[in-house]
């Protein structure tokens, strides 16, 4: 089962006409995934709309029906019916999360600290990503860990019968980390406490305080953010409406600046601000992104973008910024690619953990095509053609190697779509991990994209 073993199928992407239309992207993958979670662990109802209905979310579901919740769709909603906090129920067979990190690295946290033996297994991309980050937090806790060479999955977990709270500072700007030891914490009597030295998405510190978690967050001058859980607390199930995915929304909106005379609508992004890093970029590179109507829905910032082509130029992007714009780098460095002069990416190293070692793969790429770029162990350069000439696949054996990351397959699509060639991918299935409608969503404003 998942995508390493369904056939690849190769697409290709060519210079298109202006892109136009007024488009709502799937719903955030980061929101969906621990809507299930935290959902499934309530007790009672949550009704979720918007939902992302990717494999990877998918994947994350069926976990929580493993484990005890009942999840079923009704029209355009899902009703899920918890078990209950600290109510889980010991899964029978491997959970088999595929492809998705954020799935597997937060129900590690999750059920990791019940008494009870879960095993955790995934496809060669998920099965290739470093889980020690997430193991060490846990041992710390009590849990036993059987882990493949390296802390690679396989892993099993079983969790002691009286965890013992921690209080953890993340290593490494990383939310799933973060996320992993505060779901943990729910299941362990007194205070888990988690410093963030840096800033990352706040979606499961404020989905746990609205699904009713004793939790507080203090912000140090510094900006040094301490978390604090009381665990063993009620949970109870609510209604959640999913905005789009910023990260999804990234693809359009960088092929309608790109592509000469766009003019493009994008609905209901989210718009949390450890989110937003991209759109501040294209602009600082003097990107057209109006926001109309910014509102709140669930306690998140959302609103439409509206983007028209634009003539851009390279910029130096602080280090700083890489927690907001972590998963964009890759459609980053297709847009600096049609930029005059040189953007400079600094800070990049946990773009080599993520579904493939994305500074490498997007690297490789970029120069398959004919884009002027240098890599150095955590950061890209890329000098651009904003005419697009030269660009694309140079001969018939140029295609791009996704390595099972859908982010690689869209944003090289994406690139297809204003260089003078076009550029030809290995792999589009993967791309149903994260945003299945892609291609015909691309076809829709006129990209021209197709299966091979
Ligand atoms: C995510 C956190 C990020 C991001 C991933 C989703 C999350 O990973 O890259 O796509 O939902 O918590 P890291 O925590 O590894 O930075």
């Amino acid at each position: 089962m998942g995508p390493a073993t369904e056939p690849r199928r190769p697409a290709r992407a060519s210079k298109s006409p202006a892109l136009k239309g007024d488009i709502r992207i799937p719903g955030d993958k980061s929101i969906s995934h621990r809507s299930l979670m935290l959902g499934g662990l309530a007790a009672g109802e949550t009704r979720i709309t918007g939902l992302l209905e990717g494999e990877d979310v998918i994947a994350t579901g069926k976990a929580m029906q493993a484990m005890g919740a009942a999840i079923r769709k009704d029209a355009d909603s899902w009703i899920v019916n918890g078990t209950g906090n600290g109510c889980l129920l010991a899964p029978e067979a491997p959970l088999d999360f595929g492809n998705a990190g954020t799935g597997c690295r937060l129900t590690m946290g999750l059920a990791g600290s019940y008494d009870f033996e879960t095993t955790f297994i995934g496809d060669a991309s998920l099965s290739s990503r470093p889980m020690g980050r997430v193991l060490d937090p846990l041992r710390l806790m009590g849990v036993q860990i059987r882990a493949g060479s390296g802390e690679r999955l396989p892993v099993t977990l079983h969790g002691p019968r009286t965890p013992a709270p921690i209080s953890y500072r993340v290593p490494m700007a990383s939310a799933q980390v973060k996320s992993a030891v505060l779901l943990a914490g729910l299941n362990i009597p007194g205070i888990t406490m988690v410093i963030e030295p840096v800033m990352t998405r706040d979606h499961t510190e404020k989905m746990l305080a609205g699904f009713g978690a004793a939790l507080e967050v203090e912000t140090a001058p510094d900006g040094v953010r301490s978390i604090r859980l009381e665990g063993r607390g009620r949970l109870t199930g609510q209604t959640i409406d999913v905005p789009g995915d910023p990260s999804s929304a990234a693809f359009p909106l960088v092929a309608a600046l790109i592509v000469p005379g766009s003019d493009l609508i994008i609905r209901n992004v989210l718009m949390n601000p450890a989110r937003t890093g991209l759109i501040l970029t294209l602009r600082d590179m003097g990107a057209d992104i109006e926001v109309l109507d910014p509102r709140q829905s669930g306690g998140e910032d959302v609103a439409d973008l509206r983007v028209r082509s634009s003539e851009l130029s390279g910029v130096r992007v602080p280090a700083g910024r890489a927690p907001s714009m972590i998963d964009e780098y890759p459609v980053l460095a297709v847009a600096a690619s049609f930029a005059k002069g040189e953007t400079v990416m600094q800070g990049l190293s946990e773009l080599r953990v993520k579904e493939s070692d994305r500074l490498a793969a997007v690297a490789r790429g970029l120069e398959l095509n004919g884009v002027d770029c240098t890599k150095g162990e955590d950061w890209l350069s890329v000098r651009g053609r904003p005419d697009g000439k030269g660009l694309g696949a140079v001969s018939k054996d140029a295609i791009v190697a996704t390595w099972l990351d859908h982010r690689i397959a869209m944003s090289f699509l994406v690139m297809g779509l204003a260089s003078e060639n076009p550029v030809q991918v290995d792999d589009c299935a993967i791309i149903a991990t994260s945003f299945p409608q892609f291609m015909d969503l691309m076809t829709g404003i006129g990209a021209e994209m197709a299966e091979q």
